[in-house]
C-alpha cells in the first residue's frame, strides 16, 4: 500500500499531522537512508524503511487487541464523563480504534478492539450468526424448562422472538450459574432473556465471540494483542456464509 509520509507517521501514533509535518520539514525523518523533508512523499508500506528521530517505524495497517473488559467502563471510543474501554489500551498506536460491539457498563469479559471496519462489520452483521458465549450468575433457580424455552426462542419485547439459544446450567439454586450461547447481539439481550423467564442476571461475562476465546490469563482491565492465528481464524470465519 502507498500512503503519504505524514499519514504513515500519524497512523503510527507519532503525533498529529501538523506536528509531524513540522518534524519532517526539520529533518527528523529519513526514508531508505535518505533524509526527507516533504511530508507528502509517498511511502510503500511494504518496502520502504522509515526512521523517525533515528528509530525505525514499522507500519501496521490494522491493530487487534483482546481486552478483558472490567465492570465500570463503557464500550465507547470517548465519553465526557465515563472511562472508556479505549482508555485502557495504553500501547495503542492508531487513533482510529473502536470496540467491536458493546458490552454493558456492568458486563465483563471479551471485547475485541480494532480499526478493521470490515472485520467488525462481518462479526456484528445479524446475517452472519456469529456465536457469542457468556457466563452468568442468575438470581433464581434456572431450570431444564428454561433450557427448553431458550432453545425455542423467547419473546423479549422486540418484533421477533430471539433465535434459538443454548443454555447450559452449571449449578442451580437460589443463585444459579450458567453458560449461554447466542447468535444475535440485541440490546441487553442476555439480561432481557432471563427477565423473560422471571429471573435476574447479577453477573455477566463474555467468554467467546466466534472463534475468539477470552484468554484466561487476562485479569479484568488487562489486554493483549491478538496472535496472527487468532486474526487469521476471525478472517476465515468472516468468509463463511
Ligand atoms: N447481553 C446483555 O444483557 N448485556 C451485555 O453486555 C451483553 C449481552
Amino acid at each position: 500500500m502507498k500512503i503519504r509520509l505524514d499519514k504513515y507517521l500519524a497512523d503510527m501514533g507519532l503525533g498529529t499531522r501538523s506536528q509531524i509535518k513540522k518534524d519532517v520539514r526539520t529533518g527528523s525523518v529519513s526514508v531508505n537512508g535518505t533524509a526527507v523533508c516533504r511530508p507528502d512523499v509517498k511511502i510503500d508500506t511494504d518496502k520502504d524503511q522509515v526512521l523517525f528521530q533515528g528509530q525505525p517505524v514499522i507500519y501496521e495497517e490494522y491493530e487487534y487487541y483482546m481486552l478483558n473488559k472490567p465492570a465500570g467502563v463503557v464500550s465507547a471510543t470517548e465519553d465526557r464523563r465515563e472511562k472508556t474501554v479505549l482508555d485502557l489500551i495504553r500501547e495503542r498506536r492508531r487513533n482510529d480504534l473502536f470496540p467491536v460491539g458493546r458490552l454493558d457498563k456492568d458486563t465483563e469479559g471479551l471485547l475485541l478492539i480494532t480499526n478493521d471496519g470490515k472485520l467488525a462489520h462481518n462479526l456484528l452483521s445479524p446475517g452472519r450468526h456469529v456465536d457469542k458465549v457468556y457466563f452468568a450468575r442468575i438470581k433464581g433457580k434456572v431450570t431444564e424448562r428454561d433450557v427448553i424455552e431458550f432453545a425455542r426462542g423467547l419473546d423479549i419485547g422486540d418484533d421477533k422472538p430471539t433465535f434459538p439459544a443454548k443454555l447450559h446450567i452449571y449449578s442451580s439454586g437460589k443463585l444459579s450459574e450458567i453458560r449461554l450461547t447466542i447468535r444475535e447481539g440485541r440490546f441487553h439481550q442476555v439480561k432481557r432473556m432471563f427477565q423473560a423467564v422471571g429471573k435476574e442476571v447479577i453477573f455477566l461475562k463474555r467468554l467467546q465471540m466466534g472463534t475468539l476465546v477470552l484468554d484466561e490469563k487476562l485479569h479484568p482491565g488487562e489486554y493483549r494483542k491478538l496472535t496472527e492465528e487468532e486474526v487469521k481464524n476471525l478472517c476465515l470465519q468472516e468468509k463463511k456464509p
